[in-house]
């Protein structure tokens, strides 16, 4: 039976490159979503059949609800499912404006989370399912900044971590993907760039432009990474709990990670030093 992969936030970005990948598949349906359905007409050179557009804002509950119902009736399941849709934020902490804020963690956590919630019926229900959530490289580890946008993507790694412990027993695997910077609309049209306002903040008024000029021209090439995700849920019965994707993931990721178990380990007296019991 063919399987059917529901990607958000396929108008640009890793959600097209895999979108396209999906479409060629002859034993996969996709249901592709975007905020607006012209965006999607990339799809049309694709056999229709077992295509779905869906239009989706992930901030939308009723549009999530819709949507899924949407799938439900033409395919009828759900196999897997990629959290893609997201946004950033360049601002120091102090700088930021916190709505703005509040917005981008209403589609990096709550927009994921939500739409997440409306899928997970269908795969209980299938006692099977593979859940694919975007998170970054700056989840492993941080740079002055993209202190929220890590924020939202902590909090998608920690919210993970759980549901994957949740939904194990039930068929339902959790994959999330930590890319490094990749060349897509995320640090463009995707991304907020507060100006720096503070003077004591000066020193990042131009690592807030190098570093959204240097997600432009990063490393990471969007087709590459939408191919390997495609082949770690495709080709592995048991997909990897994390996916670092890039230089900057893997070596930024494991310094930060095994500094953070070196300094556990040199306090290990003290940190056992509060249990009476
Ligand atoms: N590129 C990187 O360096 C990088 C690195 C690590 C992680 N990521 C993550 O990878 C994911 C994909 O980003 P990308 O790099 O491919 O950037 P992108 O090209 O800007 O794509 C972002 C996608 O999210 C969609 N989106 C934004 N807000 C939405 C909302 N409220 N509802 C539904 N869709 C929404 C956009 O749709 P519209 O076209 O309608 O705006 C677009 O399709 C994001 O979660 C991002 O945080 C990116």
């Amino acid at each position: 039976m063919s399987k059917t992969w529901f990607i958000t936030g396929t108008s640009s970005g890793f959600g097209k490159e895999l979108a396209k990948i999906v479409a060629q598949q002859d034993d996969i349906n996709l249901v592709a979503s975007a905020r607006k359905m012209p965006d999607l007409d990339y799809l049309d050179e694709y056999d229709e059949s077992k295509i779905l557009k869906v239009i989706l804002d992930v901030t939308d509950k009723t549009a999530i609800n819709k949507a899924v119902d949407q799938i439900k009736d033409k395919f009828g399941q759900i196999d897997v499912l990629v959290n893609n849709a997201g946004l950033g934020y360049f601002s120091t902490i102090e700088e930021s404006d916190m709505d703005e804020v509040k917005y981008m963690f209403d589609v990096n956590v709550f927009g994921l989370a939500n739409v997440t919630k409306a899928v997970l019926p269908i795969m209980r229900a299938q006692k099977s399912g593979v859940i694919v959530n975007l998170s970054s490289a700056l989840a492993l580890t941080t740079i002055p900044t993209t202190g929220f946008y890590s924020a939202t993507k902590y909090a998608v790694e920690g919210y993970a971590d759980t549901l994957r412990q949740e939904v194990k027993d039930l068929g339902i695997q959790v994959m999330n993907v930590e890319p490094s910077g990749a060349r897509t609309n995320w640090s463009g049209r995707s991304s907020e760039k507060t100006a720096t306002k503070i003077k004591d903040y000066q020193q990042f008024s131009d690592s807030i432009t190098s570093v959204s000029d240097s997600v432009t021209d990063a490393p990471g090439d969007p087709k590459l990474i939408a191919k390997v995700i495609f082949d770690q849920v495709s080709q592995n019965e048991v997909v990897p709990k994390h996916l670092p994707l890039g230089e900057f993931a893997y070596e930024g990721g494991l310094s930060n990670l095994s500094g953070i178990i070196d300094e556990m380990k040199s306090r290990k007296d003290i940190s056992l030093s509060t249990d009476d019991k």
